[in-house]
């Protein structure tokens, strides 16, 4: 899709991966809507972008965002939320918050979203997933679910969608603020780290060049495969180094 005076609902984008493709997309051309509830985030966002913001707590299900946005011809879905330990010890009612905000919010804006894109017969939809997502991840078994269900929302749209992209990203590691708000920092060597800005760009050309799928970094795509031709030697290996 041609991103110049394109109108770019961006969610999550008061923060790291979120702000870095607003002014990505922003200084190809396109025009910004910019969702999130740090309202002070969005306004510095905003001044660089020339972005409407549409703040909105994407954990509460009456969050009326599709409506308030309008026409929108790309969703950029990234807002996110972690949270990482044993499952047995979550506290109550964080599931179904990491659950609402990362899948059940962008799958009902999606949803909304849609009649009008496929009426204009031009659209573009993108999902901000993880690594998790495709390969499961220690003692964040909520998250990696909700990731994998983006995933899976997005293979299956693409079969639906005429004239409308679908692009699912598959960041690893990438350094924002989410894992100190997640509670457990990050504190590992390696895989070291991407800047966020490298999410955006790759988001862009993804866009521009309509591909279904973009891993960032590129190499990610090798534990991927690993896992899914021989899950058994993966999980031995995950086992051995995947502590966090
Ligand atoms: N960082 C990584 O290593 C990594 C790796 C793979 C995937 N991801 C995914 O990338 C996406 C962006 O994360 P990030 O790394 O950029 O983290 P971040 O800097 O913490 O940004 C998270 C964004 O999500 C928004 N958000 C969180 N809860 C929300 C809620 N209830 N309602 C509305 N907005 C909410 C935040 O908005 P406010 O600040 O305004 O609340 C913020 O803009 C997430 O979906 C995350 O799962 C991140």
């Amino acid at each position: 899709m041609r991103l110049a005076g394109a109108r770019v609902l961006v969610t999550g984008a008061s923060s790291g991966i979120g702000a870095a493709t607003a002014l990505e997309l922003s200084a190809r051309g396109a025009r910004l809507v910019l969702s999130g509830r740090d309202q002070e985030a969005l306004a510095g966002v905003a001044a660089r972008t020339g972005g409407e913001i549409l703040p909105a707590d994407l954990s509460d299900p009456s969050a009326d965002l599709a409506v308030r946005a309008g026409r929108v011809d790309m969703l950029v879905a990234c807002a996110g939320e972690g949270w990482s330990g044993p499952l047995a010890r979550m506290p109550g009612g964080t599931a179904e918050r990491v659950i609402a905000v990362n899948l059940a919010a962008h799958v009902q804006l999606t949803r909304l979203l849609l009649p009008g894109m496929l009426e204009r017969g031009r659209g573009h939809l993108v999902y901000v997933a993880s690594i998790a997502g495709v390969v499961g991840v220690r003692e964040e078994a909520v998250y990696a679910a909700t990731k994998a269900g983006l995933l899976a929302f997005a293979e299956s749209l693409r079969y639906e969608l005429p004239g409308v992209g679908v692009t699912a990203v598959v960041p690893g590691v990438v350094d924002t603020p989410f894992f100190a708000r997640r509670g457990r920092p990050y504190t590992r060597r390696r895989p070291a780290p991407v800047p966020p800005e490298r999410v955006a760009r790759a988001i862009a050309v993804a866009v521009e060049r309509d591909r279904a799928e973009v891993y960032v970094p590129a190499w990610l795509r090798l534990p991927a495969r690993l896992h899914g031709a021989a899950p058994g030697a993966f999980r031995v290996l995950a086992r051995r180094f995947g502590r966090p």
